[in-house]
């Protein structure tokens, strides 16, 4: 079995970069940071940013499993979002994105 790949799920990220920062307390871009952001409330995790209604009504948490399906296909997970992606179609590369995002969030991701 393949074991997912924080490591490639970085240069991945690399096409989330043009909207999102993952280092701690980097500013937002179009999107929000992103630095601890798995097992945070959906909509929370910076909380300078104008999030939309559309997100926010999505609720939960970012647990990997609400992480794959929103990185699947944004738009159709929170209609309306402003996170205008097509989504990653593959899952190894969602499940690589998410051990990604997970690495960067060791050791805070409980403090809030
Ligand atoms: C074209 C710009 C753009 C790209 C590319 C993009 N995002 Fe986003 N992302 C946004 C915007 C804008 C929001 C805020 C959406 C809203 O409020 O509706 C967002 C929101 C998010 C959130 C929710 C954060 C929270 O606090 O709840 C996550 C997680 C996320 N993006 C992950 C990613 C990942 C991972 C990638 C790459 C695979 C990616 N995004 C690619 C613009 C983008």
């Amino acid at each position: 079995m393949r074991v997912a790949d924080s490591r490639r799920g970085g240069r991945l990220f690399g096409r989330c970069a043009a909207c999102h920062t993952i280092g701690p307390g980097a500013g937002d871009r179009n999107g929000p940071n992103l630095f601890a952001v798995m097992n945070k409330p959906v909509a929370s995790n910076s909380p300078r940013y104008g999030y939309t209604a559309a997100l926010r009504a999505l609720g939960g948490t970012w647990t990997p499993e609400a992480m794959d399906r929103w990185l699947a296909d944004p738009m159709t997970v929170a209609p309306g979002t402003r996170m205008r992606f097509e989504g990653l179609a593959d899952p190894l590369d969602r499940a690589d994105v998410i051990a990604y995002l997970h690495s960067h969030s060791a050791g805070t991701a409980s403090t809030r």
